[in-house]
């Protein structure tokens, strides 16, 4: 089996970044969103990213161009049934990504791996839910995706060794370093990032420094690029949460999520995404 169409479901900061590193990586490439307008938009940022790296000289006219050409987006989850493998790129929430999976399941030929994106769920379980548990994996990227260089790639308890060998494969033909990760909550990254971007809430909250403070520390010292809390904005503070809750349960009260980290959540104040998260981002917008 070897993967030469990849459908890519769920367009937001991560699908869409695996999306672009995908199609000018030589794999024909469908996306969509259950938000239509997403779709279109994903598309759009897409054709821009690619614009910006040719002006800096980063990659040749023609490489965007046969990309843009490998590039398509659907409107059904139907149209993903000729696809080699689907990376899904969903909300982090368990319950949606194992209804997504079982509709899947049913319309994408017999022989089509799933891979998940997800940040901490564990893939058994949603390999489980697949219905083709030794076709399914994990295959965790990073943001931005264009520009981070791993892959943790994660084996669930049935996962098959073709399907696990042609992960790394992928990965590899994207350009990435792909590390095997065990099945556990949060996998290896998230395991220790997002506790610390938890523990700058916490911090925040106890009035330890502000919100500015706390980030120069960790950026000035300990040369980390961004600080915590401009991290936490820019990977999207329901992903930190829902990430942190996955810990949460299956790990102890050592991961207890911070109460003003679920605040901002149910403030709707999600990061960048929503143009305000810790800071501000409407004029950006
Ligand atoms: N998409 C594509 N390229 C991007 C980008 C984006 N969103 N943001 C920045 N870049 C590129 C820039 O074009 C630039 O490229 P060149 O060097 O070729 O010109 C390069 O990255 C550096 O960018 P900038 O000079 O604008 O800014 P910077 O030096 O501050 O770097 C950054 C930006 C790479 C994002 C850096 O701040 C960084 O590494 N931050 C930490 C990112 C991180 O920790 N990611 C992991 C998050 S956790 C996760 O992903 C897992 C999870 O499950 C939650
Ligand atoms: P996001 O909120 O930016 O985008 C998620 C997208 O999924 C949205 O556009 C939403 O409309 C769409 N969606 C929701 N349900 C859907 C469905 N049933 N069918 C199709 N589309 C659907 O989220 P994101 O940050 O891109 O995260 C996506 C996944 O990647 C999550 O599992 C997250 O944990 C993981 N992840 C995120 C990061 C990060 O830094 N943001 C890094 C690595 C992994």
């Amino acid at each position: 089996m070897s993967v030469k169409k990849i459908g890519i479901i769920g367009t937001g900061t991560m699908g869409h970044g695996i999306a672009q590193v995908a199609a000018c990586s030589g794999f024909e490439v469908l996306i969509k969103d259950i938000n239509e307008e997403r779709t279109q938009k994903a598309a759009g940022q897409i054709e821009k990213n690619w614009a910006k790296l040719i002006e800096k000289g980063k990659i040749p006219a023609e490489q965007a161009e046969t990309a843009k050409k490998r590039l398509k987006v659907c409107a059904q989850t139907a149209d993903f049934a000729d696809c080699d493998l689907i990376i899904e790129a969903i909300t982090e929430n368990e319950q949606v990504k194992k209804d997504l999976f079982k509709e899947l399941n049913g319309v994408v030929k017999k022989e089509a791996l799933f891979a998940t994106n997800t940040s901490s769920i564990s893939i058994t379980l949603l390999a489980t839910a697949s219905g083709r548990p030794a076709q399914f994996v994990g295959m965790h990227f990073f943001n931005p995706v264009p520009v981070m260089k791993l892959v943790e790639i994660i084996r669930g308890l049935s996962t098959s060794d073709e399907t696990y060998k042609i992960a790394f494969a992928v990965a590899e033909t994207l350009g990435k370093t792909a590390i095997a990760v065990q099945d556990k909550p949060a996998f290896a990254v998230n395991r220790l990032l997002i506790p610390m971007i938890n523990e700058a809430f916490v911090a925040l909250e106890e009035g330890v420094a502000d919100a500015k403070a706390i980030d120069a520390a960790m950026q000035l010292g300990c040369n980390h690029p961004m600080g915590p809390l401009t991290l936490a904005d820019f990977v999207g503070l329901d992903v930190a949460l829902a990430a942190m809750e996955v810990m949460h349960r299956n790990l102890g009260d050592k991961y207890k999520p911070s109460v003003l980290l679920r605040k901002y959540v149910e403030s709707g104040r999600l990061g960048r995404k929503t143009g305000r998260g810790v800071y501000d981002y409407s004029e950006q917008k």
